[in-house]
């Protein structure tokens, strides 16, 4: 049977990704909806080629230029907030990609896991903001939660050699980004250009910049927690700059399963969307011969403050999740935009915590709260210099 796939995030790196993965599966996969925020132009050709039967642009200030553009095909054209959630439902959809980046995803994720569809998940702030309502709302649905971030696809993949309850631990591997092995003083005055030129992975900006500051892991550890049910002690971090293993599980007998390939998205993209079965697919096969050596080592949490962060965080819980999400998402955008240093970033993390009442069985409105709050914490900060 055909399956029907909804890509949320269409035009942005892992978006292009599954549209490439998809092409290349053949006939027994069909895109259904393709989303995208501004870049209409890339949209549109992505509808011409691909014909789905609902595209949705969320910027309303882009939505007549896209209609222009798009021209008068049978796709039926949706706009905002509203559009993207009524998409993520829509009945011709089996799987939803969920490849928008940052909190934007979050009503679109829950939209999808409340009308059963099968969610193959990027999108990691969402689970980081709500993990618990998330898997909730999941297993009340009976959604299948399948990672594609390339760390939990492999621990996912290695986990189904043993049982979940004999799980010692779980390591996340990290490739260290730019600045690995560097002390807290050369990470001062670190550049935009230097904080995006990842040394393995060719990702949107946003992600780039959460390597740079190992943020990235630090949701990671929090997205691991709430796909795999497991408490965030038997989370650990290593780093491995060749970024082959992409991450391993200890079960309780001392064995350890990695899963290893080429640093490619369009694996675990295309595992999402085949699991259980195994295709042939468009990812360059790994000759260990040609990497020679693969290295571990412990991360510097000192130096990259974000991680140690997270990890407190994720012990919090409840709405501290939320802020920790949203400050790192504000500040990101300010150390894009050239208002802040890199290290600031950590910086105005920390200050919206120690700041923030944390609120415990925490509801959806509670979440979104929280996160508006520190987004606009992190304004203030920065009129205050921090
Ligand atoms: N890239 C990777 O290799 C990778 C690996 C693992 C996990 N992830 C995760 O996957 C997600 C996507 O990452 P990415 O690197 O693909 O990001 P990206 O290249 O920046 O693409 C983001 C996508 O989201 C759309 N978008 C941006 N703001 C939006 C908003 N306010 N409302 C709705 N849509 C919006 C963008 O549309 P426009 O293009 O129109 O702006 C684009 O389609 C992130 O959560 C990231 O952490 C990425």
């Amino acid at each position: 049977m055909v399956k029907r796939i909804a890509i949320l995030g269409s035009t942005g790196s892992i978006g292009r990704n599954a549209l490439r993965v998809i092409e290349a599966l053949g006939d027994e996969y069909e895109v259904a909806v393709l989303t995208a925020h501004s870049n209409v132009k890339l949209l549109a050709e992505q509808v011409k080629k691909f014909k789905p039967k609902i595209a949705v642009v969320t910027n309303p200030e882009k939505f007549d230029e896209f209609k222009t553009l798009a021209g008068g095909g049978k796709t039926e054209i949706l706009c905002g907030e509203k559009g993207l959630v009524t998409a993520a439902a829509a009945a011709d959809v089996d799987i939803v990609i969920a490849a928008i980046v940052g909190a934007a995803g979050l009503e679109a994720i829950l939209s999808a896991a409340k009308a059963g569809k099968t969610l193959a998940i990027a999108n990691k702030e969402p689970l980081v903001i709500a993990g618990e309502l998330l898997t909730k709302i999941a297993r009340e649905n009976n959604v299948k939660l399948l990672p594609v971030d390339s760390e939990h696809s492999a621990i996912f993949q290695a986990i189904q050699s043993g049982n979940p309850k004999e799980v010692n631990r779980i390591i996340l591997t990290a490739s260290g980004g730019p600045f690995r092995g560097a002390t807290a003083e050369q990470i001062q005055n670190v550049t935009i250009e230097q904080a995006l030129a990842h040394p393995t992975w060719n990702m949107g900006k946003k992600i780039t910049i959460d390597s740079a500051t190992m943020m990235n892991k630090a949701l990671e550890v929090i997205e691991a927690r709430w796909l795999f049910d497991v408490p965030v002690e038997k989370i650990e971090v290593l780093v491995h700059p060749e970024s082959i293993v992409h991450s391993m599980v200890e079960f309780v007998d001392g064995s350890i399963i990695a899963q290893m390939s080429e640093p490619d998205m369009c694996l675990p993209i295309q595992y999402a969307l085949t699991f259980p079965k195994r295709v042939k697919g468009i990812t360059k096969h790994l000759r260990l011969e040609r990497i020679g050596k693969l290295t571990f080592e412990k991360p510097d949490m000192e130096v990259f403050r974000a991680l140690k962060i997270g990890y407190q965080v994720a012990q919090t819980g409840g709405t501290a999740t939320a802020v920790f999400n949203a400050a790192n998402e504000a500040a990101v955008k300010e150390f894009l935009e050239g208002k802040i240093k890199f290290v600031n970033i950590a910086e105005l993390i920390e200050r919206c915590l120690d700041k923030h009442k944390v609120k415990t069985n925490a509801t959806l409105e509670d979440l979104l709260s929280a996160d508006k709050w520190a987004r606009n914490e992190v304004k203030e900060c920065l009129k205050r210099k921090i």
